[in-house]
């Protein structure tokens, strides 16, 4: 009998993976999504995912998040996720201080891990969640989506390829401004005990992220952290709405984390670099960018116009030489599985089903997908760093993981 076609072999050892979701607020929204859509994009899949139970901290608030979010069942007690022996997939999509203790509890039951970021509030509980891991024979990835976008991939090619050169210089910003407005309640991403830190964990490590995957390890920081608004209205739990509901008159309390962050950077390959990032920059909404200058050329890259990469190479005639544009499309990486023409639009969402296909692909193939829990936690200890730095008010060495 002839060997199967490609496709006709992946249809039939598709597996069906089911998925454990625990929280329901924004990033459940997005990896449901992803879950719902992947295998519509890429197809054949490389595994089927199966939303089969979401947990949320109520029982009322799960039955709501598994009839929006497509899942079978519901619960309020994350645990029955771990003991249950049909879920291959365990997915932590809750605020920052839960996600070392669900992932830890998940890696000794066995299950594949995928993790938003920050990987945890510190590098210490990132090294406990990379050291249940890293011996264990399961995918575990964290969700540094943005490093995902087509045109990022793209850029990360053309430095592969040698075609800016040695890397000199790289700068970027995250800069949002949800938190702006003084009267945003405190919600959990303004609490040191459940986010672990501000603007730092929750946006600069997405900079942190891709700076590492585009330039390299970085040796050593020089940072300022700053905290813009002290106090803010209380919430009484629950999702963070991000600045979209206005605290009352009512009683304030502290924001014990940074609103904004700026760091110098050494990168162990001699390059110098920055990222800034910041929630208080009115005007600026998801202003995610990086410009890298090399020996033979510059990228830009700008989220807020993401179907667009801008190069520039010192090898082209000295009369056209310049920034082109070159917009995202079937040619570039994951272009066979989204839109059939470059520029249709590539979304928040999209970012998020080809993280859900490299992770599942990981799986089905027994391999590993980047980044992952190491990825994490160095990106915790450069964390770390940067707040040991901006405290000393000097540059700070940053520790490399060892495997
Ligand atoms: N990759 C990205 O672009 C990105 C964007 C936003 C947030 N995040 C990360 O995703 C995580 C979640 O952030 P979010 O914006 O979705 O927050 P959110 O506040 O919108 O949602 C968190 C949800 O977790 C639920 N929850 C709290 N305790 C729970 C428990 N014990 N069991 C089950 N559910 C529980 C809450 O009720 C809430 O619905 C954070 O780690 C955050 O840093 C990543």
């Amino acid at each position: 009998m002839a060997t199967p076609a490609f496709s006709e072999r992946n249809l039939i050892h598709m597996q069906n993976l089911n998925v454990g979701l625990i929280g329901g607020g924004f990033m459940g929204k997005a990896h449901s999504l992803a879950y719902a859509a992947m295998p519509m994009f890429f197809w054949p899949a490389p595994a089927l995912p199966v939303r089969k139970v979401i947990a949320e901290a109520t029982t009322e608030l799960a039955a709501e998040a598994a009839r929006r979010f497509g899942f079978e069942n519901s619960t309020s007690d994350w645990r029955s996720i771990i003991d249950d022996p049909d879920i291959h997939v365990v997915d932590i999509a809750t605020p920052n201080h839960l996600h070392a203790e669900i992932a830890i509890a998940a890696a000794e039951a066995g299950k594949h891990i995928i993790c938003e970021k920050p990987l945890a509030r510190t590098g210490e509980e990132s090294k406990a969640m990379y050291d249940a891991v890293k011996d264990k024979n399961l995918v575990h990835m964290v969700a540094f989506n943005y490093r995902r976008t087509p045109a990022v991939a793209l850029a990360k090619k053309y430095i592969e390829e040698g075609a800016i050169g040695r890397i000199l210089s790289f700068r970027g910003t995250y800069l949002q401004d949800w938190s702006a407005d003084p009267n945003a309640p405190l919600s959990w991403r303004f609490q040191k005990s459940i986010a672990g830190s501000g603007a730092l964990g929750d946006i600069a490590t997405h900079v942190i992220d891709m700076a590492r995957y585009l330039v390299g390890e970085f040796s050593a920081v020089n940072a300022v952290l700053s905290t813009w608004i002290p106090e803010r209205p209380l919430q009484a739990g629950g999702a963070d709405a991000l600045g979209t509901v206005r605290g009352g008159e009512g009683p304030r309390g502290q924001v014990d984390v940074d609103d904004e962050v700026m760091t110098m950077i050494r990168f162990a390959n001699g390059a110098v670099g920055s990222v800034e990032a910041t929630r208080n920059a009115h005007g600026r909404n998801n202003h995610i960018t990086f410009e890298i200058h090399g020996t033979e050329g510059s990228i830009v890259f700008n989220y807020e116009r993401r179907d667009e990469l801008q190069v520039c190479f010192a090898s082209d005639q000295a009369d056209r030489r310049g920034f082109r544009t070159v917009y995202t499309g079937p040619a570039h990486p994951y272009g066979e599985g989204l839109w059939p023409i470059p520029a249709l639009g590539i979304g928040y969402g999209e970012t998020k089903i080809i993280e859900a296909y490299d992770f599942f692909k990981a799986i089905a193939e027994g391999g590993s997908v980047s980044p992952n829990f190491a990825d994490g936690y160095q990106v915790a200890l450069i964390d770390d760093a940067i707040v040991e730095s901006a405290a000393k008010e000097s540059w700070v060495e940053v520790p490399q993981i060892t495997a």
